[in-house]
């Protein structure tokens, strides 16, 4: 069996789908794996690294792909690349296969059997598979730097021959994944961390990181699998009406409320915004999905009323080289699963694999 490791060539990508220290398990398990040369260079593993780990390293394409059985990828291939991968291989990587129909389609239309890995279900015998889970944690932890790096102020209490500085407050929408990351860092750092999430579940989550839920009279949302169900404008808005003052008073709110497949719901608007200190800052997790913030553009920083609005959604990105660690072992972990006699064997009666397999023999399977 032959597991291809390419370079990514989505624009900013530093990520890469199998590191060193996964390509070693792969390869003690018999599974032959190729990497394209410079592959890791962006996450900082070097060439001489893959080879010890038992990887043929090659800049030449054709040998690359040729015969493979397994594709790894961070980012969706392109048209050009699917061109160069196998009919009957499997590519496993983020698709994003809610917006991507037409991708579906040319992945179906080559043969490809494609493996969505942001469908991984929640379940716990797919945990350490979960890539959704391990990129948020990375953006929860990134978010609270980010944030404090933008501050007027420190984050902790300090109390000097100057005189006493009060803890920066900061305030968490969403305690997800990424949410609880960020609490568990801003409380590392020293600030006071409040939190609010819409499934009342995570209050004891919440508290046992230090950080102080929230209580205001709304309704829990809990939906299905762990995550929110979607709200009403009228339930949002009253949302928005019961967390101002914890927004208003906050030195960083950290935003990260999202409904699967949904529009990210709005929690802070411009005008809630211009009750906020100047000098304060919000980090935006949700910018990719519409924001949670009103002001919020993606992949921007913006001042607002001087305010600073920091719009991401590509945090996991600035630490490639652990989010690469974790993502290429949520993938060799699902890989590994799923080898029978040498092979990689789709079976679609397993739930992971029926899940989240989107193409399979000329056929898009995606929301069927
Ligand atoms: N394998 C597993 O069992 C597994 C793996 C990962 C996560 N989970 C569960 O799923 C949960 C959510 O995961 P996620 O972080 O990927 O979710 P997510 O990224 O979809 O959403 C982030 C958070 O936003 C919250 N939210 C939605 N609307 C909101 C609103 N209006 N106001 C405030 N918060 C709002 C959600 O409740 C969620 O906690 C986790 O906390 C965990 O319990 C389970």
């Amino acid at each position: 069996m032959k597991v291809v490791i390419p370079k990514e060539t989505a624009v900013g990508e530093t990520r890469v789908a199998g590191v060193p220290d996964t390509v070693a398990k792969m390869t003690a398990a018999g599974v032959g794996v190729w990497v394209q040369e410079d592959a890791g260079i962006a996450a900082n593993f070097a060439t001489s690294d893959y080879e010890n780990s038992g990887a043929k390293v090659t800049d030449h394409l054709e040998e690359l792909y040729q015969g493979a059985n397994v594709v790894l990828r961070v980012q969706p291939p392109t048209l050009s690349e699917i061109a160069s991968i196998p009919s009957g291989a499997v590519v496993i990587s983020m698709i994003y296969a809610v917006r991507n129909a037409e991708l579906l389609q040319q992945l179906a239309a080559a043969g490809i059997t494609t493996f969505a890995m942001e469908l991984i279900p929640r379940i716990s015998r797919a945990q350490s598979m979960d890539v959704l889970s391990s990129q948020a944690s990375i953006a929860g932890y990134k978010a609270v730097l980010l944030g404090a790096s933008r501050l007027d102020k420190i984050l902790p209490m300090q109390m000097t021959a100057a005189g006493t500085l009060a803890p920066a407050r900061v305030f968490v929408l969403g305690a997800g994944v990424a949410g609880l990351q960020a609490i568990a860092t801003a409380r590392r750092l020293g600030a006071v961390v409040e939190a609010f999430d819409v499934r009342s579940a995570v209050r004891e989550e919440v508290e046992s990181l230090g950080a102080k839920f929230v209580n205001v009279p709304l309704e829990s949302a809990e939906g299905t699998g762990g995550y929110a169900k979607e709200q009403s404008d009228e339930q949002l808005q009253r949302q928005r009406e019961l967390l101002e003052e914890k927004v208003t008073s906050a030195d960083i709110v950290i935003t990260t409320a999202a409904i699967p497949g949904r529009k990210a719901p709005l929690l802070l608007t411009g005008e809630m915004m211009r009750a906020m200190r100047v000098g304060s800052v919000v980090v935006d997790l949700a910018a990719d999905t519409g924001g949670n913030c009103e002001v919020t553009v993606p992949g921007e920083e913006v001042n607002f009323n001087g305010v600073t609005v920091v719009g991401t959604n590509d945090l996991p990105r600035t630490v490639p080289h652990h989010a690469s660690q974790t993502y290429a072992r949520n993938l060799t972990n699902l890989v590994l699963s799923l080898v029978r006699d040498g092979a990689l064997v789709v079976d679609l009666e397993d739930e992971v694999v029926r899940t989240i397999c989107v193409t399979h023999e000329g056929v898009v399977r995606y929301g069927k």
